[in-house]
């Protein structure tokens, strides 16, 4: 069984977060609230930087779970290991921020296994309950805690769809790329390539983005762009920069290369 992937961050400085919309203060209810909310946005939109941003805002350690196909409850809940001879209960991350407040964060929750909805449903109705059968124990989520999950809809299959009972337990905002002024100044800001050389990229990620769902099944990302940018901040010349971190990624596929060159030649020179 892989181990559930997760961290906890309890940052000092505030990651540079720009809202596109009102998603700041919606968090903010929601957490005062005690709502748990879904994040849903393509891949590189800036979904898992928008919780470090909230989790440092608000000053809630961060309890982040990449989920997996093979994600179960009980990687989320805890498991009795053998220590030294003896079994000792282990708490997972969801059980651990349960317990000590926080976020935690369910990376991508449409990949783990459907035997995780059972832990959530009590935790994300009005009882905010996390019963652990295994040491009989009931726990009660405090005004510390709140549940964050993400995922992608473009990848999503049928059988991979959360159900109406998981979603609606949710409050959901939805995530987009950034408006061209707002995406060029992120893009310079966390690369340090100045605004005029990143203007002509974002210029091209529109391009590319509007072949989403012809030869693209997603366009290029703000994580992208700014992988680019960071390139040719460091002396990579544009067009290598270009093919590694905006064409490559994108597509494996001959033709749909030989286009998108085409296209970047056009627009970048
Ligand atoms: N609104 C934004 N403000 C600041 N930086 C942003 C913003 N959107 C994207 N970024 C930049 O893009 C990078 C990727 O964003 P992030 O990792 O949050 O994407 P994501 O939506 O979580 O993607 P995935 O679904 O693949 O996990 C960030 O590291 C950051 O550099
Ligand atoms: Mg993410």
């Amino acid at each position: 069984m892989k181990p559930a992937l997760h961290a906890i961050d309890t940052a000092l400085s505030l990651p540079s977060y720009t809202p596109t919309s009102n998603e700041c203060a919606l968090f903010e209810h929601a957490f005062r609230h005690r709502l748990p909310v879904l994040l849903k946005g393509p891949t590189g939109c800036g979904k898992t930087r928008f919780v470090a941003h909230m989790a440092a805002r608000l000053g809630l350690p961060l309890h982040t779970v990449a989920c997996h196909d093979d994600l179960t409850a009980a990687d989320l809940t805890g498991r009795y290991l053998l220590k030294g001879g003896d079994t000792v209960w282990t708490d997972g991350p969801l059980t651990r921020a349960v317990r000590e407040g926080g976020i935690c964060y369910l990376d991508e929750v449409v990949e783990a296994r459907k035997d995780v909805t059972v832990v959530l449903h009590p935790l994300t109705d009005d009882r905010r309950i996390l019963p652990l059968e295994r040491t009989g124990e009931e726990l009660i989520a405090p005004d510390g805690f709140m549940l964050v999950v993400s995922y992608n809809p473009g990848y999503q299959s049928l059988h991979k769809a959360l159900k109406p009972s998981t979603r609606q337990r949710f409050i959901a905002i939805e995530f987009g790329f950034l408006p061209a002024e707002q995406e060029i100044a992120v893009v310079a800001a966390e690369s340090g390539l100045s605004p005029e050389r990143v203007r002509p990229l974002v210029a091209l990620a529109h391009r590319f983005r509007a072949l989403q769902g012809h030869d693209l099944e997603e366009g290029v990302s703000t994580r992208l762009l700014v992988y680019c940018a960071t390139l040719i901040a460091a002396g990579t010349p544009v067009a290598d920069a270009v093919l590694a971190a905006m064409i490559e990624p994108l597509t494996d596929d001959a033709d749909v290369k030989a286009g998108l060159r085409e296209v970047a030649h056009a627009v970048i020179g």
